[in-house]
Order: structure tokens, then C-alpha cells, then sequence
């Protein structure tokens, strides 16, 4: 039984197409021809919470939108800290809490603080593409790890011990684990903490994803693992909890005054050149601590179009999907269907007007090919005709 203001706020209804047609670009509709239903960039079609249009108006209307500190303002450094303090257990202190503008720029700004050119980094295969660019662009060297594309198998750590080198300066951690789904369990950590530890390394924890968890999956932070704490960043973000793509905030969370000087100096914030802007900031900090009830709402709703969307792949011919535990994307494997991930987005672009994300390397790494990725962070109407459409051309 679906919680009736899960039901209410996530009805199709809601949703207002007049608007993501003017506003929603990334690949989604206003990129995409009329008629394309786009599945792509994981960014919900739903309007945010109400709470935080309010936050973002009261604020506005003072007509006072003055610097903030370089480090952020200190009621969303509070709310960061509190909110996480209280969901994940963890112990972060709001003095170590940076706002900054995305969690993009929050993992460029760890790659940039703790890599220099020649130094290595751990990256997942498959993952986002953030981590390699922003590994990159500090100079430093991708090294890749395999990582399960089930969700449910654990990651191979006698591999990652041999891939480390004494140039390995940074472990590169995405949990959950955007495109598959995974959700690293306890030991999977502990284990981390103690090869991070034998071979000095800094934990860069993603956990932009950790609120989009699905039960029985339970979400425990890097930080939360007393052993790894003191060398853990954790980057979080508003885009994929609360749909704040377009403010471009995020938080940068370290343990200790060195990590967080080393951090504010390759910011870039106190020179002016990069900051996160007092809006986003208002804007997240309400999202922290009025909108809890909108986010349980939103991951009840997303747990019913999860379930939708991996059965509807499932039924396809040459297609199969594991259940992803935590994200609100499906990553299905069409290996079976004789096609690349690429001519399988075509086809269903051209044919049946639906838009995925290709499997391809430069997006998630090598290990994406023969997969496609689709986000179901939208209504079970629009859902359905996606899923209507492809499978009348799968019959074709
Ligand atoms: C794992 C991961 N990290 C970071 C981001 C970027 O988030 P933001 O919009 O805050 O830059 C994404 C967006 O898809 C993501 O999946």
C-alpha cells in the first residue's frame, strides 16, 4: 500500500511537461525533439518540494543577496552537518562542512586537493564519468577496478590491493553506486577502511546518491566506519535527492582542520573565482531540514517505478536488469538482443520516441558496454507509454 502523500505528490499530475519542455535540458525535454519521452539524465520530472520554492521566495524577497563566507553560510553548514549527523550516524562538525556549487565541483575539488600530476587514483568500472575527468583534470592517472554489475555481488578487494601502487593516492568510492544500483554493505567498507589505511590512502566518498536507498537496502556512510573516518571526504549533492539540479549545490564534508584547509584552497572559494551561491544554499538547507517528509515520499514513490521499470526490462527479448538497491536508474544489459548500446538507443530513439543513455565509455567506463542506463525518477503514466512504445517495436 503506497502512503497517500506519496500518491498525491507523485501523481502524474503533477507533473507540469509545459515547463521540463522550457526548462529540463541535460538530454532530457528540452533537448529532445516533441514526442520523446527522455529517460536519460537522472534528474526527476517532478517539481521540488514546496518547502523549499518557499525558502528560496522569503529569502529573495529581503532584495539582500550579498557575498556569502568562502566557506559557505552558516545555517546550511549547520543543517549539512545536523542532517547528516542524524540519517547516517556519522560525526561531522558544521566547521569542516563546505558549500559549494554541485557535487561535480565538489569531486574536482577533492581530486584537485589531494592528487598532483603522476599520482594514481582508484576508479570503479563501470561508474559515472565525474571521477576519471576530475581525476584528470588534476593531472593524475585513472587506475580502473572491475566492480560488479550486480548490485548484490562484492567488489573484488584482492584486485583493488593489486591495482594499488605507491603512486595511489586516492580511492574513489560511489555508493551508492551510479549506474548499477549497488549499495556497499558494512563489511564491504570496513574492508576498504583497513586497504585505505595499510596503503595511506584518502577516501573520496560520492554519497550524493545515500538517500535513494531501497528497503530492506540500508545506507551506510564511509564516515560512519570509525577506522576510515579520518581519511574520508565525503561529496554530497540536491540534485538526485531533492531535484535541484539546475541550483548547482553541493557539500563538501571532511573530518579533520587539515583536510578542510587543504580542501578550501583548491576551492578556489576564496579568491572568488568558485563559490555556491546564497540561494542554492537557502535552497538546500531548507531541502535538510523541511523537506524530510517530501524525500520519504519521493524514494516510496520511486520504489514502486523501480519495481515497474526492471519487470518491463525484463520482459523484453535479449534484455535482463538486476534490481538496483539504491539510485533511480535501471542498468539493463541487451547483450542478448544482438545489438550495440548504441544501436539499441537509436532504434528505440528513432522508433519508439523513447531516449536512454547508451552504455558508452566516455559516460560510465568500459564495462557499460551492451548495457543501457534509463531513470524512472518520473510518473508510472509516462512510464507505461515508454514501455508501450518499445515493446511494440520489440514485436515488430
Ligand atoms: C555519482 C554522481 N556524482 C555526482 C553527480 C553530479 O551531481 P551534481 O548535479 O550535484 O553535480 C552525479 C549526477 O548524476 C552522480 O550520479
Amino acid at each position: 500500500m503506497i502512503h497517500p502523500t506519496a500518491e498525491l505528490l507523485f501523481d502524474h499530475e503533477q507533473i507540469r511537461m509545459d515547463l521540463l519542455r522550457q526548462r529540463a535540458f541535460n538530454l532530457r525535454w528540452a533537448s529532445v525533439d516533441p514526442g520523446v519521452i527522455p529517460l536519460t539524465a537522472a534528474d526527476p520530472d517532478f517539481p521540488c518540494a514546496p518547502e523549499i520554492a518557499d525558502a528560496i521566495a522569503r529569502y529573495a524577497q529581503d532584495r539582500y543577496l550579498s557575498y556569502a563566507p568562502a566557506e559557505g553560510l552558516s545555517f546550511f553548514r549547520e543543517a549539512m552537518a545536523m542532517s547528516y549527523n542524524e540519517r547516517k550516524q556519522v560525526n561531522a562538525k558544521p566547521e569542516f562542512v563546505i558549500a559549494c556549487d554541485s557535487a561535480a565541483f565538489g569531486i574536482y575539488t577533492v581530486c584537485k586537493a589531494f592528487l598532483k600530476p603522476g599520482d594514481e587514483a582508484i576508479v570503479f568500472n563501470p561508474v559515472d564519468f565525474l571521477f576519471k575527468h576530475s581525476v584528470e583534470a588534476a593531472g593524475a592517472q585513472a587506475t580502473l577496478l572491475d566492480v560488479p554489475l550486480d548490485p548484490n555481488d562484492p567488489i573484488d578487494m584482492d584486485r583493488l590491493q593489486q591495482l594499488i601502487t605507491p603512486r595511489t593516492k586516492l580511492i574513489c568510492l560511489c555508493n551508492p553506486l551510479n549506474p548499477t544500483g549497488k549499495v556497499f554493505t558494512r563489511g564491504e567498507l570496513e574492508q576498504l577502511a583497513i586497504i585505505a589505511e595499510q596503503n595511506n590512502l584518502i577516501i573520496l566518498s560520492d554519497e550524493i546518491w545515500s538517500d535513494i536507498v531501497y528497503k530492506p537496502s540500508t545506507y551506510i556512510s564511509m564516515a560512519a566506519i570509525a577506522a576510515a573516518e579520518q581519511r574520508t571526504i565525503v561529496v554530497t549533492g540536491f540534485s538526485k535527492s531533492y531535484g535541484l539540479a539546475g541550483l548547482r549545490a553541493g557539500a563538501i564534508l571532511a573530518f579533520n582542520q587539515t583536510h578542510f584547509d587543504c580542501l578550501m584552497e583548491a576551492s578556489g572559494h576564496r579568491s572568488t573565482v568558485h563559490g555556491c551561491n546564497v540561494l542554492a544554499q537557502v535552497a538546500a538547507a531548507a531541502a535538510l531540514t523541511e523537506a524530510g517528509e517530501w524525500l520519504n515520499a519521493f524514494v516510496e514513490h520511486l520504489h514502486r517505478m523501480r519495481d515497474f521499470t526492471v519487470n518491463s526490462l525484463n520482459e523484453l527479448p535479449g534484455v535482463r536488469c538486476h534490481v538496483p538497491l539504491g539510485c533511480y536508474v535501471a542498468f539493463a544489459n541487451i547483450t542478448d538482443t544482438g545489438a550495440s548500446s548504441e544501436e539499441i538507443h537509436r532504434l528505440w530513439l528513432t522508433e519508439a520516441k523513447v531516449a536512454v543513455v547508451p552504455g558508452l565509455p566516455r559516460w560510465f567506463g568500459s564495462r557499460a558496454e551492451n548495457h543501457v542506463r534509463l531513470s524512472f525518477a518520473t510518473s508510472a503514466t509516462i512510464l507505461e507509454e515508454a514501455f508501450d512504445r518499445i515493446k511494440k517495436i520489440q514485436a515488430l
